[in-house]
């Protein structure tokens, strides 16, 4: 049995929400029953490990980032039982399977919160944040981050949903719950965690006032990368280091240093940190200001990450998840949505990194555009379309969500071209994108030059070369804004990978030291391409290698 620890820099993650993957019994949602059926897929793809999105009992105000018992199974997704044999499955496949640990905050109807807001001398009246006075501090979901509570006669914070009540990590007993949670899981043989907000469970002492830069976000400078943070996180190290498993974080508005300071050094309490910057290519904070996309931004966002965590700590690789709408839409086209898709691929997965891929992005699906603001399903969607621009007209404000929304990335995967796309016998819980017809799994299935296809040789190709997966990263000519190029060397061995972003054929030059060597096209999104023809076709991404000198060079080198 291979561990995770020592693997998970050369391992490629699928990441599942579960809702809308596959729906195994037939009621309209996505459940593990579904999961245990694709796992055969999953597998295919050339995936070592799986984050399954929260799958605990939910009142799914957050849709299952609002837990009401951390120790269960929603109902809607199956039973401790089903949830045992996904697991035996995965890893009888020979794949990892780690679990969202969501404990910022809990669900208000968690037992917890119902227990606390009763009264001040309860066993669980310091488990969340109670305050007689509210600071000035904005939730990130919907208005003032304060809820005034009748029964206690106090205010509770929640820096998400007023359904998503913080909790008081300062109270060692919340500590333990969390330190309980995690080994009820490991004990099942879970193989690690991605850690929800995990900056944000230690606040500034005496939680003062925050100075507003963006109004919606104002306080979180008090909130995230508190004092005891460190403190907190080694505990729960602590508990992760007698399994072997991994855990991942997730913090809004992670710079390099801070994720330095969580997974490298003295304080090292994370293996990996998910990065944000390079999802503002064309935004601020996806849902807030919208620009056009920049590929320079884009460029320096990636570049800044790979020189910054090389040698020190490893990179996490993404493009998309279930809080970003589709990226085709985004950093692509959706009319080049076969090459722009391949071509996303390639930029990314071959950086150093663990490759992380979410359902639906290997199969290049786009953002869904819906006609009713009620028909969005996400919290932020709504609050948002209700809140930030209201001068605009309705049709004004519904474009901005359809850029912006995380629904996009939650509707029903796209299995075949059936009814309801194959998710479901039923009526799915979410509208399924109208072009499931043309953007299915099983049309990609049969197309060897399709996007899913494509996504397997990229995989296969990352997972065969130790130069791809270890080897340095440097980037050319960071002010193109319509080609990126980089490099990545180990030793002798030189890998060049050319992606164009342009809708129309462009003329590409290797950089000055590759320029006239002996070179192999070992990747291509395109059919038929002349290696030394430069002439870029839209969206066409090349992966080169330089082998070196000597005869014993290895493609797996
Ligand atoms: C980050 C999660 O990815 C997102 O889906 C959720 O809404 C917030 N954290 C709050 O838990």
């Amino acid at each position: 049995m291979s561990s995770i620890r020592n693997d998970y820099k050369k391992m490629v993650f699928y990441q599942i929400w579960v809702r809308s993957f596959c729906d195994g019994n037939g009621d309209g949602i996505g459940d593990l029953y579904g999961v245990y059926d694709k796992l055969g897929y999953i597998k295919s793809l050339g995936v070592d490990a799986i984050w399954l999105c929260p799958v605990y009992p939910s009142p799914n105000a957050d849709y299952g980032y609002d837990i009401s018992d951390y120790k269960n199974i929603h109902p809607d997704f199956g039973t401790l039982d089903q949830f045992r044999k996904v697991l035996d499955k995965t890893h009888e496949l020979g794949m990892k399977l780690i679990m969202d640990l969501v404990v910022n905050h809990t669900s208000d109807e968690h037992p917890w919160f119902l227990e606390s807001r009763k009264g001040k001398d309860n066993p669980y009246s310091d488990y969340y944040i109670w305050r007689d006075k509210p600071n000035n501090w904005e939730s990130l979901f919907e208005g003032k981050a304060w809820e005034y509570d009748e029964t206690r006669g106090q205010y509770y914070l929640h820096i998400f949903s007023k359904k998503q009540p913080d909790l008081n990590m300062d109270n060692p007993r919340v500590r333990e719950e969390v330190k309980s949670i995690m080994r009820f899981w490991l004990d099942m043989g879970v193989d690690g965690f991605r850690e929800d907000v995990i900056n944000f469970i230690s606040k500034k002492e005496g939680l003062p006032d925050g100075i507003p830069f963006v109004p919606a976000v104002n306080g979180i400078f008090n909130y995230k990368d508190g004092p005891h943070i460190h403190e907190y996180l080694s505990e729960f190290r602590k508990v992760c280091e007698e399994y072997d498993c991994i855990q991942i974080g997730e913090g809004p508005l992670t710079t390099v240093k801070t994720a330095l300071m969580y997974i490298t050094g003295k304080h090292k309490s994370l293996d990996m940190m998910f990065s944000f910057d390079h999802m503002m290519a064309d935004c601020l904070f996806t849902e807030y200001i919208h620009r056009p996309f920049s590929l320079k931004k884009l460029k320096h966002a990636f570049s800044k990450w790979q020189y910054s965590i090389n040698g020190k700590g490893w990179n996490t690789l993404y493009l998309e998840n279930h809080d970003h709408p589709r990226v085709i839409s985004r950093y692509g086209s959706e009319r080049f949505r076969r090459e722009s898709g391949t071509m996303l691929a390639a930029s990314y997965i071959f950086q150093q990194g663990t490759v992380f891929i979410y359902q639906g992005q290997e199969i290049g699906m786009t953002n869904i555009r819906l006609r009713d603001i009620e028909d969005y399903k996400d919290i932020s969607s709504k609050t948002n379309f209700h809140k930030y621009h209201l001068k605009d007209t309705i049709e004004a404000r519904l474009r901005r969500i359809h850029l912006s929304s995380r629904d996009s990335s939650r509707t029903p995967m796209q299995w075949s071209s059936a009814r309801y796309a194959g998710f479901s016998s039923v009526r799915p819980w979410f509208n399924v994108n109208p072009n499931y017809k043309r953007v299915n799994v099983a049309k990609d299935e049969k197309d060897p030059n399709s996007i899913l296809n494509f996504y397997r040789r990229c995989v296969a190709l990352k997972k065969m070369s130790r130069t791809l997966t270890y080897g340095q990263y440097r980037e050319f000519f960071p002010d193109s804004e319509q080609i990126y190029i980089y490099e990545r060397t180990l030793g002798k061995q030189r890998w060049l990978i050319i992606c164009s972003f342009a809708k129309h054929p462009v003329r590409v030059h290797f950089p000055r030291e590759y320029a006239g060597k002996k070179n192999q096209l070992i990747l291509c999104n395109y059919r038929e391409t002349d290696k030394n023809d430069l002439c870029f076709r839209p969206y066409e991404a090349r992966i080169y290698r330089f082998p070196a000198g000597d005869e014993k060079s290895q493609l797996t080198d």
